[in-house]
């Protein structure tokens, strides 16, 4: 499949090297792809830089949001949630009319410090904002509820005996990234949670995810619902 990631922070490189480890062709989008390959150092997460990474990766093309979305079947957002909906406006909607959006992305505001609030919750949510800005794509949110090496390989944790959700309005788009979290990334327990309203729910997640990240002083660990 012809994948683009938006994104070239930690979600977007590991998600893009498990899609080119199953073979798709995937670009990653960034605002300036020149920008983006003069970085030399980490950033203040310590993230390395975006060139030493790719080295490692030589399959993934790395090129601006619009040309990774003309590219993509289907785009996988994976920019900070308060530049998403940007990101896709740099996009265009002609490149993204009718494709799925997997939607990955957490509304989080840093902006008062440690541990970050919600921009948008309770009667609004981040993938209701990008499925309202862009009407004629299928949003799916996903993903978001936990760390990304546990996104493309749920197996690192439980033998896979957790939980992922998804939202979205399209129920045949819900298949087909159910399916594709099955067979791309090996998850076994996806519980649809209805219609993209309920993303609410999971990007709500978020205030009790990161307090257990400092309780528990790992980010190695996921929610697994039981019944
Ligand atoms: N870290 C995790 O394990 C984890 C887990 C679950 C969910 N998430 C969510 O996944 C998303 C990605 O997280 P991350 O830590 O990999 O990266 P991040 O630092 O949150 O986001 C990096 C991306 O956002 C883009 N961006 C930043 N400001 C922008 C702007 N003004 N306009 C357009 N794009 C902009 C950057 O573009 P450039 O490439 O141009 O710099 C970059 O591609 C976030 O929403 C996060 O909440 C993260």
């Amino acid at each position: 499949v012809n994948i683009a990631v938006f994104g070239t922070g930690v979600v977007g490189r590991t998600i893009a090297a498990k899609l080119v480890s199953l073979g798709h062709i995937v670009i990653i989008g960034t605002r300036d792809v020149n920008a983006t390959l003069d970085r030399v150092t980490p950033d203040p997460q310590g993230t390395p830089p975006f060139r030493d990474w790719q080295q490692q990766h030589p399959q993934v093309q790395l090129d601006t949001f619009k040309t990774a979305a003309a590219h993509g079947a289907v785009i996988i957002n994976a920019t900070s949630g308060g530049s998403s909906i940007d990101a896709l406006t740099q996009a265009g909607a002609e490149n993204l009319n009718g494709k799925i959006v997997i939607d990955v992305a957490n509304p989080l505001d840093f902006s008062q410090g440690m541990p970050p609030s919600l921009f948008v919750s309770n009667t609004d949510s981040l993938a209701e904002r990008i499925q309202r800005a862009f009407p004629e794509t299928r949003v799916v949110k996903t993903l978001n509820t936990m760390r990304a090496n546990l996104m493309v390989d749920p197996q690192q944790l439980a033998g896979g005996d957790h939980t992922v959700f998804v939202s979205g309005n399209d129920t045949d788009a819900k298949a087909q990234v159910t399916t594709w979290l099955k067979d791309w990334f090996g998850w076994s327990d996806v519980i649809d949670l209805g219609d993209i309203t309920t993303a609410r729910g999971t990007e709500m997640l978020l205030p009790i995810w990161l307090r257990l990240w400092g309780a528990l002083q790992t980010p190695q660990f996921n929610f697994k619902v039981v019944r």
